[in-house]
């Protein structure tokens, strides 16, 4: 059987090797297609294999149609948005990810972020500190669980909200949980959101909702483009000198942003977050055990195409 690790945005040597070592051992051959660029060169390289392991990798309907032998895709990862489920569904494909894996890495990020842009982006006048701070995490998973953690560290005031989280779980980590998204923006410093790309959630964070935050608010996006109402911040921004926004998902706008935001905006060139050796080993590791106790033993843990 052959496992194929394709990833665009390749996964550190290390956790490549990993990788390997579990495939191998469970007497699988393991195939590596990196920095493909085209699509075509995806298609040709699904063809014959049982197994795939990717990363933001886009997974639709013609990868599927390519792929024959097909059994399962593990995304090495949280966010599932780029695989077509329905089309895995229709085609008799298990879909996985590995939550959790990849999580320190994206918090720590986001403070990357943060403090890069409260010191006014390092152009040597004097910023603000992160001390004191009211922090909202907006979704309160995986990530904004490490997100709380760390912020504590920086003696930050912590704030939450998750439509699908019990209070009594964000607040048993010392954080206040609050009633709605529109509360934490109203009350917060910052926010850092963690929520994930759906239906539901795509363009949500719009005008109304950012520019409730008080004077001074910065945005930290380590979470998805698609969630951002791009033409409405674009205005915003323009109506508020006083608002900041940094991205680790370079937005569509980039230009536009870039151009008439500087020194209150910033973006990542390639979306940095789990790019750590330590989120890749835990990560693609896990998305190959994953792989061998379901292609061995059947075991459906983590499936997201139930
Ligand atoms: C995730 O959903 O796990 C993160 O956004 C990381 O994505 P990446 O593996 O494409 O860097």
């Amino acid at each position: 059987m052959k496992v194929l690790v394709a990833t665009d945005k390749p996964f550190a040597k290390v956790a490549v090797d990993g990788i390997r070592k579990e495939i191998e051992a469970a007497g699988y051959e393991l195939v590596l297609l990196e920095k493909y660029g085209e699509k075509a060169k995806l298609l040709e390289a699904v063809k014959d294999v049982e197994a795939i392991i990717i990363r933001s990798d886009i997974i639709d309907a013609e990868v599927l149609d390519a792929a024959q032998k097909l059994k399962i895709v593990v995304r090495a990862g949280a966010g599932y948005d780029n695989v077509d489920l329905e089309a895995a569904t229709a085609h008799n494909v298990c879909v996985m990810n590995t939550p959790g894996q990849n999580s320190n890495a994206v918090a720590e990020l986001a403070f990357g972020l943060m403090v890069m842009a409260v010191r006014n982006m390092y152009n040597g006048t004097s910023g603000t500190e992160l001390m004191g701070k009211k922090l909202g995490i907006h979704a309160y998973g995986n990530v904004g669980r490490n997100v709380a953690r760390i912020a504590k560290g920086f003696g930050m005031d912590i704030y939450a909200f998750d439509a699908f989280c019990p209070k009594e779980v964000i607040e048993k980590d010392g954080v206040k949980a609050v009633a709605s998204a529109e509360e934490l923006y109203s009350i917060c410093d910052v926010i850092s959101l963690h929520i994930p790309a759906t239906a539901e959630t795509k363009n949500s964070i719009n005008h109304a909702l950012v520019n409730r935050m008080p004077k001074g608010g910065l945005l930290v996006n380590t979470a998805r483009k698609e969630v951002i109402n791009e033409a409405e911040l674009i205005q915003l921004l323009e109506e508020r000198g006083d608002l900041k926004y940094v991205t680790d998902i370079m937005p569509a706008a980039n230009e536009t942003f870039a151009s008439r935001f500087a020194g209150r905006y910033f973006s990542t060139p390639k979306k940095m977050g789990a790019q750590t050796a330590e989120a890749n080993i835990n990560a693609g590791i896990a998305a190959a055990c994953q792989i061998v106790g379901f292609l061995k033993d059947g075991c459906e843990k983590f499936r997201v195409n139930k």
